[in-house]
């Protein structure tokens, strides 16, 4: 059942690929430039009506929300709010009937998400569903929606399940963009195209694998990790941190690179690893700046860059490269090293990578 993996967790990360094309196929006509999906085409007014988007989701479905906001904003020009499902619902929140909810969720049974959907129902707003599971509480609760086609994610650290939520995300904020005409005709076809080149991407971002293992057994002892991105990226480095501490327990932060210098750069010596998310982006040299500042203090860098790429990695310790993708789904190939290098230090510290301790794959208690 785990395909010939030694763990689900590794089946699903090596997954991606196919389950990443699944969720487009049939949706996603780049030759004709058509995005189709059934849920969004019946309400797509309410969504273009709308004052903003709230996204309200758990964990690391939170932060494929996060992702969203960027490329919502940045394609369709609508202002999102990307809220914690459970501070939403103890919140008086500002919400009517004009507004759009989207929530995000992978088992579609997280109890407060499913609480922060009823809320906005209460006062009227139009709730979308993003989830995996078919016929979950959460999918029956929204008013419309598209699932992922993630198949069942059993592993509790959610890996392909985050992927294909951008990648219906992605698909929502393009239809969403044409039919505002706030895209312009090339930028809408070139992120078609290259949106139905991920799994080849992400494919090449696998090959990796067998280095990031060696980087994993250098940092495995480490007691604390930093993870640094800017913009698209910058979700990234949360859910790279998210996903350490939860399979290896090591104690993981992730910070917009920029905030560095408000406070975690003090505890940045020779003892701490700093993974920082460094493709090519408007906000490359930014980044270096940033790569630059914790050399200084001695920090340790892996840094994840475009394939190809020679500044930071003269200036890094260790490199993970990805492939060249336009920076707004670069998201999609960003996260894959960090997964793998979660799994590689969880598996040579001993944990168990499929059941972490204290943990519940899906959370059906507030
Ligand atoms: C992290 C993880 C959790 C879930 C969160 C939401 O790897 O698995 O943070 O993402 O509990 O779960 P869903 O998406 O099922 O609502």
């Amino acid at each position: 059942e785990k395909g010939g993996y030694e763990h689900f967790m590794l089946k699903e990360i090596y997954e991606q690929p196919q389950v990443i094309k699944d969720t487009y196929r049939g949706r996603l006509l780049a030759d004709q430039g058509i995005i189709k999906l059934g849920g969004l085409e019946d309400h797509i007014h309410r969504f273009i009506n709308a004052p903003r988007v709230t996204i309200v989701a758990c964990g690391t479905s939170w932060h494929a929300g996060l992702v969203a906001e960027y490329i919502f904003e940045d394609w369709a020009r609508i202002p999102v709010e990307v809220e914690y499902a459970s501070e939403f619902r103890y919140r008086n929140p500002v919400i009517s009937e004009k507004d759009v909810i989207i929530a995000i969720s992978q088992s579609g049974e997280t109890a407060d998400t499913l609480a922060a959907i009823k809320l906005a129902k209460q006062r009227g707003a139009f709730v979308y569903g993003v989830c995996n599971v078919v016929g979950s509480s959460i999918s029956r609760e929204t008013d419309s929606g598209s699932y992922t086609h993630a198949g069942p994610e059993i592993g509790v650290a959610s890996t392909k399940a985050f992927t294909t939520q951008i990648t219906v995300l992605t698909m929502i904020a393009l239809r969403l963009a044409q039919a505002k005409g706030t895209i312009s005709t090339r930028d809408y076809m070139l992120h078609l195209r290259e949106l139905e080149l991920v799994p080849t991407y992400v494919s090449e971002a696998l090959e990796g694998d067998g280095k990031i293992q060696e980087i994993a057994n250098v940092f495995k002892d480490a007691a604390n990790f930093l993870y640094l991105g800017r913009g698209y990226n910058f979700p990234v480095a949360l859910e790279g941190a998210l996903k350490l501490k939860e399979i290896s327990y090591i104690h993981a932060e992730g910070y917009p690179a920029a905030e560095m210098k408000h406070g975690p750069i003090a505890l940045i010596d020779e003892q701490m690893p700093v993974v920082v998310i460094a493709v090519n982006s408007n906000h490359y040299e930014k980044v270096v700046s940033n790569i630059e500042e914790i050399k200084a203090r001695k920090g340790k860098i892996i840094a994840v860059v475009t394939e190809g790429d020679t500044t930071v990695k003269e200036l890094a310790d260790y490199i993970m490269e990805v492939p060249q993708i336009p920076e707004a789904l670069t998201p999609l190939v960003t996260t894959i090293p960090l997964q793998l290098l979660s799994y590689h230090i969880a598996l040579m510290l001993g944990r168990n990578v499929d059941q972490p301790r204290n943990l519940a794959k899906s959370v059906t208690v507030e």
